[in-house]
């Protein structure tokens, strides 16, 4: 089989409401803050903006490098974390008109088996995105107490079973009965009762992902320096997967419009439409949130 491109690796999730809020075009400054195959910024390079580019992946900045190369003298890329990228940036008064973060993993992550993120990975679980991730999935679950481990599955996998699941974890590491994402799954699926809709390690997986990567401390620290991000007049728009983050951008966006920090943020999240649920499965747990300095 032909390698896929990255075009047809990813679709942009709900980039017609990207485009809308963020508005596009020449003499625009965008800032994405998860470049991964670029699929966002490469409207916003056709569009005749310019556009810097942050990802933790290197896989996935190469890919974009590539894949934006028709754009390269309007685009930058820099490597690293949003959260230190933005604090860096905010540091030095660098001010955007757009702002993008389309949060969590990419299909390129995921669908790779060598990077130890899914269910049917046959290799130790890594679950890092890249830069600025000090331990492996299966190094945090030894590091952490059956305790610890069951709060982050309760908590970032809103999964009930956490105290079941975390104490079958940490019994199989012992009994050296776990390494791989297909032993997790197992484990898992042995520990939870009854038939489930879902395989009933997804959210486990999920949480432990969340963990390895920080990402709800990489997005507090990205919201919090957000508003000087953004030049008067500035857009941003953030993407979430998650309940836990689109709650923390509803509430920070808020409180930085009562602060007067921003000028207005979204009431309610934007969706995506049937024909995109359609075309791409990714997109119906997408929640956009706005907001304008
Ligand atoms: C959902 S994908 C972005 C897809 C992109 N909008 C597109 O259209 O191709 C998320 C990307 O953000 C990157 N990422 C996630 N969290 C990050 C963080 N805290 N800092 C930098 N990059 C991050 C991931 O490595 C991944 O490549």
């Amino acid at each position: 089989m032909e390698p896929r491109s990255p075009a047809e690796l990813h679709l942009p999730v709900l980039l017609t409401a990207v485009q809308t809020h963020l508005r596009p075009g020449p003499g625009v400054h965008c800032l994405d803050l998860t470049l991964g195959m670029g699929g966002h910024s490469e409207a916003f390079l056709a569009a005749g903006a310019r556009v810097t580019g942050v990802d933790r992946d290197p896989a996935a900045r190469d890919l974009a490098a590539q894949r934006l190369a028709p754009y390269a003298d309007q685009l930058q890329i820099i490597a690293g974390t949003f959260a230190d990228t933005a604090e860096a940036l905010a540091a030095e008064g660098a001010q955007f008109d757009a702002v993008l973060a389309d949060l969590g993993v990419s299909s390129l992550q995921l669908d790779d088996a060598d990077r130890g993120f899914s269910m049917r990975t046959e290799i130790a679980l890594d679950m890092r995105m890249g830069d600025g991730c000090p331990e492996t999935a299966l190094e945090l679950i030894d590091r952490l107490s059956e305790l610890e481990l069951a709060q982050i599955i309760w908590t970032w996998g809103e999964d009930r079973f956490g105290r079941r699941i975390a104490k079958a974890i940490k019994l199989a590491r012992q009994e050296r009965r776990l390494n791989t994402g297909v032993e997790l799954a197992e484990v898992i699926r042995a520990a939870v009762p009854g038939h489930q809709p879902r395989h009933p390690a997804v959210r486990t997986f999920q949480a432990l992902r969340i963990a390895v990567n920080g990402e709800l401390d990489q997005l507090d620290r990205l919201l919090a320096v957000l508003p000087k991000l953004l030049a008067p007049g500035g857009r941003a728009a953030l993407i979430s997967f998650h309940s836990l983050e689109d709650r923390a951008v509803k509430h920070r966006l808020r409180d930085h419009v009562t602060a007067g920090l921003l000028g207005e943020s979204s009431r309610k999240p934007v969706i995506a439409d049937e024909a995109e649920l359609a075309a791409n499965p990714r997109s119906a747990s997408a929640k956009l949130r706005w907001c304008l300095r």
